[in-house]
């Protein structure tokens, strides 16, 4: 997970360094620290354990100058979130420091032979590993810090990137990648480097996406190069950033999630733009084109994702299936990857991550092509590892989504399952040409949809003061609506820490019901659908024990306004596009109870916004 930023150059490192932390926060923030080489020569290390702020106090009374630096921004995977085991880390000698993100799996072996070889270890990471090793490398065969990192990491098996620095080349910062994410700024005169551009973006837009087992000799003298573990030289890509500072900031809204859901008008028009043309009655996903035989010809589709790209994923079945008669299975990339699946060269597996760095989906699609099958990426940033590691795809385009809790990325990626079903059930033949247009049609209302089901603001709001200390949360829905519900309980969870289940309503009665009681409020999602009177019903069982029942329903319901203690009422839309508009009232809900109780919500305890190690 973490986050890592590298600067070298003629400006003060510390500054850039720690501008760049915070705007990598989303990635990791139980400990942050910072690596500096001073213009008198020592090389510095500040950490602190806790956020960026913490490491910012810290360092107020300590000598932050140097014009070159690594920090680093943790999630933990080996030992506690502590002082001690924050990044960077030092040699024993202390003259070289090392940051990483990702997992050395091979460091226990590592490590005893550099115990035995009378090594000390001041933490108990496994990142610490690669320094020592790196030490003993460079001191035992005299070699450069670059023969060294090259050395040591043909030794390690695990993912990472790693940006080194050394007390004596205060020029010059080696960086390499292997399955984690690293993106080097040219500058002129000085090059930057970070987990991705945000860090990057307000001093150059010309990047370089570091390959698997390339390293990066970044100089502020000299060209950019890169080398492999051979030895041999790669080529220098450099592609142009599109990314805005004006898109990194909160534009007026107290915290990320709520500009982030407000943002969703926009981003789903920019979503569609291009792809839904003539009015609606065409729609154009030039990945699907570019992948036209291996559609029409796929015998099953297998959506492999974590988390709410996940539940994006579920709804992606229900459309595939029912606009494009194709069988779909969803799975856990966590799941998938351990399961041994049959897979072959007619199965098209689809992977969905908002980041395109979830280290799961990741290894989800490598055994994927390894099988055999093609495979296709739905992801939201350009030039992340997913959209690079597969056949062909589509980007959500609903711009950099840094609150922790997914909103914008869940509504795009539905769309963009959306009009992927549309677009094969064209090529296929499975739909009246009647029926698309339709759905075109109402495609491009969809923002303005969602701009009416944001007037529901203020009544969420209220709502949500009700039910702030209710321990328990049941969220039920079918069809459509059952992802929703899973979605939905997912948001509260994360963000308010109130324990919430998603549950198929009609299963409810084989055991949930159990739970029911005056104390546990159940919200049920029943737009105006083939399942209404079914789900009638639900609400029914639910009230005849007493629990309170938040609905939400198509405007104009008659019935469940009736039955339910509240109603939430969004617009009309067909069936298929009702999981975009019904997801809304919820994000909004699990948002003012978080607020309500007073938590982090851009940065819930325990979680990051890419889960990039296991
Ligand atoms: C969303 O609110 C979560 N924080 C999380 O479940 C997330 O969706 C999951 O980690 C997958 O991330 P990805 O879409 O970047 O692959
Ligand atoms: N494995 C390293 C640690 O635990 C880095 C973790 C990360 O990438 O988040 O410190």
């Amino acid at each position: 997970m973490c986050g890592i930023v590298g600067y070298v150059g003629e400006r003060n490192a510390y500054d850039i360094l720690i501008k760049g932390l915070h705007r990598l926060e989303y990635r990791g923030y139980d400990s942050a620290g910072v690596a500096l080489v001073s213009p008198s020569g020592t090389l510095n290390v500040y950490k602190a354990a806790g956020k960026v702020s913490n490491l910012e106090n810290y360092c107020k009374d300590k000598d932050t100058t140097g014009g070159i630096g690594i920090a680093h921004t943790r999630w933990a995977t080996h030992g506690e979130p502590s002082d001690r085991n924050a990044h960077p880390h030092f040699s024993e000698d202390e003259e070289i420091a090392l940051v990483h993100n990702g997992t050395i799996e091979n460091y226990k072996v590592l490590k005893d032979a550099l115990i035995q070889n009378g090594c000390k270890f001041q933490s108990e990471t496994d990142t610490e590993v690669l320094v020592q090793l790196i030490e003993y490398i460079r001191t035992h065969n005299d070699c450069t810090l670059l023969e060294a990192v090259k050395e040591a990491l043909r030794q390690v098996v695990g993912a990472y990137a790693i940006a080194v620095i050394e007390k004596n080349r205060p020029d010059t910062i080696i960086a390499a990648r292997k399955s984690s994410p690293l993106v080097i700024g040219i500058g002129d005169g000085e090059m930057f480097l970070a987990s991705d551009a945000t860090p990057i973006v307000e001093y150059t837009k010309d990047v370089v996406y570091v390959k698997d087992n390339e390293i990066a000799v970044v100089s502020k003298t000299r060209p950019l190069k890169l080398v492999n573990l051979n030895n041999e030289e790669t080529s220098v890509d450099v592609k142009t950033l599109e990314l805005s500072i004006s898109q990194l900031e909160k534009g007026g809204y107290p915290h990320f999630m709520l500009k982030e859901i407000f943002e969703q008008p926009t981003t789903l028009l920019d979503c569609i733009r291009g792809r839904v043309v003539n009015e609606g009655k065409d729609i154009i996903v030039s990945g699907v084109l570019d992948s036209k035989e291996k559609f029409m010809n796929a015998k099953r589709i297998i959506i492999v994702a974590c988390g709410t790209s996940w539940h994006a994923s579920l709804i992606g079945k229900y459309l595939i299936q029912d606009m494009c008669r194709i069988p779909v299975e969803v799975e856990y990339a966590s799941e998938f990857r351990y399961s041994n699946p049959v897979l072959d060269d007619r199965d098209v597996v689809i992977a969905v991550s908002q980041s395109g760095e979830t280290a799961d989906t990741l290894a989800a699609i490598q055994m994927a092509h390894d099988a055999g099958a093609y495979v296709y990426g739905i992801s939201n940033v350009v030039g992340s590892s997913i959209p690079r590691n597969t056949d062909s795809g589509t980007y959500i385009h609903v711009g950099p989504e840094i609150g922790v809790a997914s909103t914008k990325a869940f509504t795009g990626q539905v769309m963009v399952l959306t009009l992927i079903a549309m677009a094969i059930a064209e090529l296929k033949g499975t739909m009246p040409k009647e029926d698309l247009i339709k759905i075109g049609e109402e495609i491009l209302k969809v923002p303005d949809y969602v701009r009416q089901t944001l007037e529901l603001n203020e009544q969420i709001e209220r709502l949500s003061l009700i039910f702030t200390y209710a321990h328990n949360f049941l969220y039920l829905g079918r069809g459509y609506s059952y992802p929703v519900a899973l979605e939905g309980a997912l948001k509260l969870k994360e963000i308010s820490y109130i324990h919430a289940e998603g549950y198929p309503a009609a299963e409810m009665k084989h055991g949930p019901i159990a739970l029911i009681d005056a104390e546990m409020p159940t919200v049920i999602i029943a737009p105006n659908d083939h399942l209404y009177e079914k789900i009638v019903n639900n609400v029914q069982q639910v009230k005849a024990r007493h629990g309170s029942v938040i609905a939400i329903v198509t405007e104009g319901d008659k019935e469940i306004r009736n039955i339910a203690d509240h109603v939430i009422e969004v617009p009309d839309v067909p069936e298929c596009l009702t999981p975009i508009i019904t997801s809304i009232p919820l994000q909004l809900l699990s948002y003012y109870i978080a607020i309500n109780k007073g938590k982090n919500v851009d940065m819930p305890r325990n979680l990051a916004k890419s889960v990039t190690v296991e």
